[in-house]
């Protein structure tokens, strides 16, 4: 090829380029962001979308094959991992990529935790990122009652209870809330519709309070602009790159997903026996777990709420101007303590027996 042809080959993609960019304001995406940003501390947040974005594509494709109804459940789950189209394999992403994405939320808070990213003034979008676990928790939690197996079933009995306990603010938990539909039905429709719902909402507004304040300063880098030395650069690399290495790790996650989908393909229980509990609750339950055994099922409301509570007063109790670890030592202490709290109730609760929490039949 000559000079003068990949001139002119230039010339049609830059021309192709500007009309495109003109009607779609492209380029209004290549702001500066700090290089940092690019490091894996700085990107979970972007990852746990990119496994979003799987999890939405897999489960509308699980959804054309799955049928909501107390009789019918279990089987379409069946059907789909035999009969549909890469079901087998679609509903495995489905399952590891909710798992992946449930680890990449807790580390890209353990980042924020530890560099102390939710002070002044990202205090709010904590708050924010907090309803977007508690969304995802949501997900995982009805996501497990749809498979209609024992594990599923158990998990409703405990959905039901938890109505209950709620007392009249639990209605919509029980299934006297009509006739008209099961509560699998509504269970769903929270699955596919309600939380995916808030949770698109939740994640606007903490991308958009992202965008206002910028990705916090190195922790470092920040104090020592406290105590007078000089204010952090802002540059260093653009929006575009950082979406591009996100897709990058987005891309990853789908193949390890679809790696392990092979080797330990998404399970389904044995058909539900009412009135018996066998089964222990997901990894991400399992801290809580113990409570219900050593307090009764009223633990699976108050533990949740408890330790919210406390993660909704992180930033308002650390308020000292300072971000790094070293002179943050109490808080770091207090948060190192928490997660080997839950990682001892976890490994607790897997060598336990189960136990029957549930008091009432559904
Ligand atoms: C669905 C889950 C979540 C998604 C998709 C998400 C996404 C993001 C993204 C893309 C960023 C930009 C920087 C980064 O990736 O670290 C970010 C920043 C942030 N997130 Fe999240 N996040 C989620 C959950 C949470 C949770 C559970 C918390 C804490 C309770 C949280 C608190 C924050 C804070 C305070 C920032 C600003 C950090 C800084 O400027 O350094 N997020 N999030």
């Amino acid at each position: 090829m000559t000079a003068g042809a990949t001139t002119i080959q230039g010339v049609r993609w830059r021309r192709a380029w500007e009309t495109i960019d003109e009607r779609l304001g492209l380029s209004g995406l290549a702001y500066p962001v700090p290089a940092h940003a690019n490091g894996i501390g700085y990107i979970l947040g972007g990852i746990t979308l990119f496994g979003f974005l799987i999890l939405a594509a897999t489960g509308i494709w699980l959804a054309q094959f799955y049928h909501p109804t107390p009789a019918t459940a279990r089987e379409s789950v069946i059907y789909i991992m035999n009969v549909a189209p890469l079901g087998d394999l679609v509903r495995g992403v489905h399952f590891w990529v909710s798992n992946i994405v449930m680890a990449t939320i807790l580390l890209h808070m353990s980042r924020v935790f530890v560099t102390g990213s939710y002070k002044r003034p990202r205090e709010a979008n904590w708050l924010i990122g907090l309803g977007l676990l508690a969304v995802t928790l949501g997900l995982i939690f009805t996501g497990t009652v749809l498979k209609w197996d024992q594990e599923g079933y158990e998990a409703l009995g405990h959905n039901v209870e938890a109505g209950d306990l709620l007392g009249s603010f639990g209605f919509w938990f029980s299934g006297d809330f009509t006739a008209s539909l099961p509560i699998i039905g509504r269970l769903y429709i929270a699955h596919v519709v309600i939380l995916p719902a808030l949770g698109t909402l939740l994640l606007i507004g903490h991308f958009l309070l992202v965008k206002r304040h910028g990705i916090s300063a190195r922790p470092a880098q920040a104090d020592a602009a406290v105590d007078g030395g000089p204010v952090p650069a802002k540059g260093g690399s653009t929006f575009t790159a950082h979406l591009v290495r996100m897709a990058g790790f987005g891309l990853l996650m789908l193949a390890l997903a679809t790696i392990f989908s092979l080797v330990w393909p998404a399970g389904l229980g044995e058909r539900p026996i009412p009135g018996t509990e066998t089964t222990k609750p997901p990894w991400m339950f399992l801290p809580f777990y113990p409570f219900e055994d050593w307090f009764g099922l009223p633990a699976l409301l108050w533990v949740p709420a408890i330790l919210f509570g406390v993660l909704a007063l992180v930033p308002f109790v650390d308020r000292s101007p300072y971000r790094s670890p070293g002179r943050r030592r109490v808080f770091i202490a207090l948060g190192a303590l928490v997660a080997i709290a839950a990682v001892l109730l976890m490994s607790y609760a897997f060598v336990t027996v189960p136990q029957a929490h549930v008091q009432e039949a559904i």
